[in-house]
């Protein structure tokens, strides 16, 4: 058995107090990513939390601390009088399986969603909404539904509600509008649900057995990480680059974790709005289908790339029966439609029609007929989508320029938003800007780790007025910041108690 010493792990632990938040929070964090990294093998017997307090002069509850938010990750174990050790990819993680009861919700999942989706239905006067990426309900829209012919809908509404895998004009609708972005799919592959989000989560119910890993972008959809983290799924970030996932981390990562589910955003990443180009996932395909991983590929921004250059799905790339896809409508036609789908193969198709039946048994059929009304008018839909976006774009980076030179924003290739780095760390920038009356989303919550501490993620899908005076509140919220931090503390936390 490996066993590292205090000395050992400290050395190893690099400047872990980076960044602002509670010293073992930090420390358990980069714990976690010890583990996940292998430098700190399965079995690696840990030093006494006393030793390693010492050792960094941090107080004895520093350690405690970390030791217990590592564990509550599932990468670490302690039994009294026997000490800790690690807990690698391979094994089980917290919650699943084993002797103990499950907890119903996994330690750390709860904090996340609140984190992540705490604007979601709560519209509050005067707060200006830089955190929802989505986009209004478009007049289009709301003119399609309104002029649908009621004996046509009527005609719909006769015999049974329940179409578990969705109806079969709608699929068929949808499979041609596919097409139309390089997805070449057919309606029986295809299951009709509540969302995007229904589609992953029913995924990864199917796929993933308790206590498996998940492999993710290393900055990836909090809604995602919210339903593996919840199924106590042990969830390991693939370093990138700039096109996307590294294939020789991702090889690495098979190698090691042996993933029962791959799961990425190959077009429009959310948060950083890539689009991954062919080459690279031509390189992905490569290592999947060598070890014979399942991907999860979540098309759901794939409407807003320009069509001419958006890249066919990586799941075409992969040998048949490897892959499944999700989508929606939400990014192109509005939210509150609650229509996504899934496409799998036969196989897992049964098993994902079985799983929709235990959750909700089927999607609601008034919203698929409105979607099946829409559906002619998606391709223009998504244009028009694609122009606001572009126009938010351009006067976010504007207002962005002026306000905030000094914050570092990307340029995303498609998606409405931006992944920015701030100077600083991002969970007060955004408490700061809450308290300033302008909600953005903190890089934390983005990351399998709640790493990406110094960035935000900044939405353009308000009305220009809008987002120009959010961004000037941003630029308040931030010279408050910038004043504390360089006030006297090395963490400004103390001075911005919100
Ligand atoms: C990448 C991604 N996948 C899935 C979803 C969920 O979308 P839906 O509204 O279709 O459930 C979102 C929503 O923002 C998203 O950004």
């Amino acid at each position: 058995m490996t066993v590292v010493d205090a000395r050992t792990l400290a050395d190893m632990l690099g400047p872990w107090r980076d960044g602002a938040g509670p010293l073992g929070e930090k420390l358990g964090r980069r714990l976690v990513v010890l583990v996940d990294k292998a430098a700190l093998p399965d079995g690696t017997r840990l030093p006494p939390e006393r030793a390693l307090a010492t050792r960094l002069a941090v107080s004895r509850s520093t350690a405690t601390a970390a030791y217990r938010l590592a564990r509550g990750q599932g990468r670490i174990e302690s039994r009294q009088g026997a000490g800790s050790w690690v807990r690698g990819p391979g094994g089980p993680a917290a919650g699943a399986g084993g002797h103990g009861a499950a907890p119903h919700h996994p330690p750390d999942s709860l904090a996340h969603d609140e984190e992540a989706f705490s604007a979601l239905g709560r519209a509050v006067d005067g707060v200006v909404d830089l955190s929802l990426a989505e986009p209004p309900c478009d007049g289009t829209t709301r003119a399609v539904l309104s002029q649908l012919d009621p004996d046509w809908l009527a005609a719909g509404m006769r015999g049974t509600g329940y179409h578990p895998q969705g109806l079969a004009g709608l699929r068929e609708g949808l499979a041609g509008f596919l097409a139309t972005i390089g997805h070449h799919a057919t309606p029986d592959r295809m299951m009709v649900t509540t969302g995007a989000q229904q589609a992953i989560s029913l995924t990864a119910s199917v796929i993933c057995p308790p206590g498996s890993t998940v492999l993710v972008e290393e900055a990836t959809y909090p809604g995602a990480l919210g339903v593996f983290r919840r199924m106590g799924l042990r969830v390991v970030p693939i370093s990138t680059d700039q096109f996307g996932p590294v294939p020789e981390v991702l090889a690495e990562l098979c190698t090691r974790t042996r993933p029962a589910l791959v799961y990425l955003i190959p077009v429009g990443s959310n948060p950083a709005g890539t689009v991954i180009p062919p080459a690279r996932l031509d390189a992905l395909a490569d290592v999947l289908s060598r070890h014979g991983t399942v991907l999860a590929e979540d098309r759901t921004a794939a409407p807003l790339a320009e069509p001419a250059r958006v890249p066919a799905p990586l799941a075409t790339r992969l040998p048949r029966g490897r892959a499944v896809v999700v989508g929606s409508v939400s990014k192109i036609a509005w939210s509150g439609i609650r229509v996504g789908w899934v496409i799998a193969p036969p196989e897992l198709m049964r098993e994902l029609l079985s799983a929709r039946i235990g959750a909700d048994l089927a999607a609601s059929l008034v919203s698929q007929l409105l979607t099946q009304g829409l559906v002619p008018r998606l391709p223009q839909l998504a244009a028009t989508a694609r122009t606001m976006i572009a126009e938010g774009q351009a006067t976010l980076g504007a207002a962005l320029a002026r306000h905030l030179p000094e914050w570092e924003a990307n340029d995303p290739q498609a998606g409405a938003w931006r992944w920015v780095r701030v100077p600083g760390d991002a969970r007060l920038v955004a408490r700061a800007a809450a308290a300033a009356g302008v909600l953005v989303t903190p890089g934390p919550v983005f990351s399998p780790h709640a790493l990406l501490t110094d960035h935000l993620r900044i939405a353009c899908v308000s009305p220009a007025d809008v987002l120009v005076d959010g961004v000037s509140r941003l630029g308040r919220a931030w010279e408050g910041v910038a004043r504390a931090t360089h006030g006297g503390t090395d963490d400004g936390r103390d001075l911005l108690i919100i």
